[in-house]
């Protein structure tokens, strides 16, 4: 019979993980597109976890759920908040965070935290698309480029130019004009780049940012958006080896510690 195990599920608005611990280490953890129907993606990617792991359902012990579609997870022990999960992951990966920057698919959050992984603070961007991944995937639309590929691009060109627009909708048809402009894919890129990157640094700006910094979530990925802002911050910034694990790996950290 297994050992008894727990889980964390983070129902992103783009991506669900779950990922699940022993109590010794990380056994396995999936990654899959939400879609829309939240109730089924968690389904799924915890069926694809235990399968990776090899364990089954019965060696469950605690399920915590979280992202906004955490709600929709019927077999949950607890919800908890992105902010207290990206906290908990951050600091167990990078036990010197002190900030965490998450710029997932419908929002992007800075949060201070203390040395026991405990949050003191955040500020949050959730009430528009500029500066979140979704920005991202409609700009990479725009301009005909592999969302994957856009970050690494960006950095080719020398210099960025900019993007005068704040709103999704206005700076898609600006990228549209400049391609007609005859401007350089590249040179657009870079300076999309920057303006997301400048809109988390003025975010951050709002809270006491100290100590080591990591970035989570999808957009941690994307290299342009990471050098930016370790320009504009003017230091290193941790990065998970998979930094769209970050949530779920705090919600698991912390089915683990309930009582
Ligand atoms: N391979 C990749 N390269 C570059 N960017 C990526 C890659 N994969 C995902 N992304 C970016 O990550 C974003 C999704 O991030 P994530 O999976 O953390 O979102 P989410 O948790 O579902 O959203 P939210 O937390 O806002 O509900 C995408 O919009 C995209 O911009
Ligand atoms: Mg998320």
């Amino acid at each position: 019979m297994d050992k008894g195990i727990y889980v964390g599920l983070d129902i992103g608005s783009i991506s669900s993980e779950a990922l699940l611990l022993s109590d010794e280490r990380i056994l396995s953890y999936s990654i899959i597109a939400t879609g829309p129907n939240p109730h089924r993606a968690s389904r799924e990617c915890l069926k694809e976890a235990l399968s990776k792991g090899g364990v089954s359902e019965e060696s469950i012990l605690r399920v915590v759920a979280t992202g906004y579609g955490r709600i929709s997870v019927p077999f949950k022990t607890r919800e908890v908040t992105e902010i207290t999960c990206h906290a908990r992951g951050s600091h167990f990966l990078f036990p010197r965070t002190r900030t965490v920057i998450d710029i997932g698919g419908q929002d992007s959050k800075v949060i201070t935290l203390d040395e026991r992984g405990k949050v003191t603070d955040f500020v949050m961007n959730d009430k528009c698309a500029a500066g979140t991944g979704r920005f991202l995937e409609v700009m990479a639309r725009a301009l005909e480029v592999e969302l994957s590929k856009m970050g690494e691009r960006a950095l080719k060109a020398k210099k960025g130019v900019s993007i005068t627009s704040m709103c999704t909708v206005f700076a898609e048809s600006e990228v549209i004009s400049l391609i007609a402009e005859g401007l350089e894919v590249e040179e657009i890129l870079r300076g999309l780049h920057e303006s997301i990157a400048r809109r988390i640094f003025r975010m951050a700006r709002r809270l006491r940012v100290r100590g080591e910094i990591t970035i989570s979530g999808g957009v941690a990925k994307n290299e342009g958006i990471v050098e930016a802002l370790k320009s504009l911050f003017g230091m290193e910034i941790n990065i998970p080896n998979e930094p769209q694990i970050v949530g779920a790996l705090g919600a698991a950290l912390l089915a683990r510690e309930m009582s």
